[in-house]
């Protein structure tokens, strides 16, 4: 992988490129459920706040990273100090827990446009369908193969890039129609506009600790942070591009296409539920059980919901294929492995894993991991453990080790570092006291030792 190297040609190549591996489900998917669940308004302030702060500073720093050395995270991390080599290889291994479980939501995303297609939309609007689809064993799990079936295929004669091009165009059109459907529902249907006030408007008595653990690791996941992706793009970029300003706009299209996909769901949910705790409190079951709502309600829903249901369905290949081809360029790095053999190997650790996420609904809903399904399992692990903990070090590494003047010179390569104080704060105090609290915080939480 760092070898042969090549650069992405223009300012905008850099830009899409790695918006199109944070465009994902995370966005459409996981940042509704979230926001819906931990206090609407007062989510969306709080990821904003830290978006700005610790993502931008992270973003920037990982980025720097990447450039500097010209490698992917381990490498990075060695060729920087030997002795923090452990953060890159835990980076590492972040995205291979993710992309089991993530395929398995990828496969339900496949379900829903099957359905929409073959003519099951009305079915697929009614309350049980969801609950009864993953309460099945069978059919989630073809699904699941599917899906990373085809990543799997994708990467191992890597056409990505074809892929790739197809996704840019259709993501302006992913974004126009999230777009429609949340106006369509606000404008349309009695009780949106509470759904649109708890969304907006922050009310600080749904602020919990909660609130902030869950934005802190959303805001990771979305944006492809503390998992070693920014350094890899990092090391493709060109030295005479803004790493500040391309770092600006990834997070800002990135929390834009968040922002709408929670326009779209909250609404709905108050306008289908009237936004009762049981209904916002539904987690990962709540764009698939309340978006056939809204598409039966809508004149010729069927297709929209059908065309919605592909582009998500490509923006979350794109980022699977992104996870999938990072955790195999680590085995071609660290185990010489050839690709298909790595392409292989990930592909049978992504089974293993990611079988079990998807039976933690139907045959094996019994087993519990400190009280969680096994895919809200990894969820936790990957999200609210492994990637704060990178993050963490990541920090601690840039203001001890390295210097924080290290990743101000490599970002003034291109001209001057605009937000350098706000950067220079955050790396060095804001993020590590906050995130070593936060982390603490949620630990004592899962183990039940204080409820937050
Ligand atoms: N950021 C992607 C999303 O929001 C997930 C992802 C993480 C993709 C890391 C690639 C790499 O869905």
């Amino acid at each position: 992988m760092s070898s042969n190297r090549s650069s992405f040609t223009g300012k905008i190549g850099f830009v899409l490129a790695a918006a199109g591996s944070a465009v994902g489900l995370g966005n459409i998917w996981r940042f509704p459920y979230l926001a819906a669940k931990y206090g609407g308004g007062m989510f969306l302030l709080v990821y904003i706040a830290l978006s700005v702060t610790f993502g931008f500073a992270l973003m920037v720093a990982e980025i720097a990273i990447g450039r500097k050395t010209g490698k992917s995270a381990i490498e990075a991390f060695t060729a920087l100090d030997k002795r923090f080599t452990f953060v890159g290889v835990l980076a590492a291994i972040v995205p291979a827990i993710i992309l089991p479980y993530y395929s398995v939501i990828g496969g339900w995303v496949t379900k829903y446009l099957v359905g929409f297609v073959s003519g099951d939309a009305s079915n697929m609007a009614g309350d049980a369908y969801f609950g009864n689809y993953i309460g099945s064993v069978g059919e989630p799990l073809l699904w699941f193969a599917l899906f990373i079936g085809a990543t799997a295929v994708i990467v191992l004669f890597g056409v990505e890039k074809g892929i790739e091009k197809v996704s840019k165009v259709l993501m302006p059109v992913l974004i126009a129609l999230t777009l429609f459907i949340a106006l369509y529902t606000i404008f349309s249907m009695d009780g949106a506009w509470d759904g649109v006030r708890y969304y907006l408007l922050p009310d600080f008595s749904n602020f919990s600790l909660m609130t902030v653990v869950a934005a802190m690791g959303q805001l990771f996941y979305s944006m492809s942070l503390a998992m070693g992706i920014m350094i890899t793009f990092g090391s493709y970029m060109k030295k005479d591009i803004s790493i500040e300003k391309s770092a600006k706009q990834i997070e800002i299209f990135d929390t834009g296409v968040a922002f709408l996909a929670g326009l779209m769901i909250i609404p709905a949910v108050f306008a289908f539920s009237g936004g009762n705790e049981e209904a916002l409190g539904k987690g990962p079951s709540l764009m698939f059980v309340t978006l056939p709502k809204v598409f039966e309600a809508m004149p010729g829903g069927t297709i929209i919901g059908a065309v919605f249901f592909f582009m998500v369905l490509l923006a979350a290949l794109t980022s699977s294929i992104s996870l999938m081809e990072t955790v195999v360029s680590v085995f071609m790095d660290k185990f010489k492995l050839g690709r298909r053999t790595s392409c292989l190997v990930v592909l049978g650790i992504s089974v293993l894993l990611g079988v079990p996420s998807s039976l933690g609904y139907s045959a094996w809903s019994d087993f519990t991991i400190l009280g969680m399904q096994v895919l809200d399992f990894f969820d936790f692990i990957s999200n609210s453990i492994m990637m704060p903990v990178v993050a963490l070090i990541t920090a601690i590494f840039v203001s001890f080790v390295i210097k924080p003047k290290a990743i101000i010179d490599e970002v003034e390569l291109s001209g001057k570092f605009k937000w350098k104080k706000l950067f220079s704060v955050v790396i060095r105090y804001v993020a590590p006291v906050c995130i070593l609290a936060i982390l603490v915080s949620s630990v004592l939480d899962v183990f039940g030792i204080v409820k937050i």
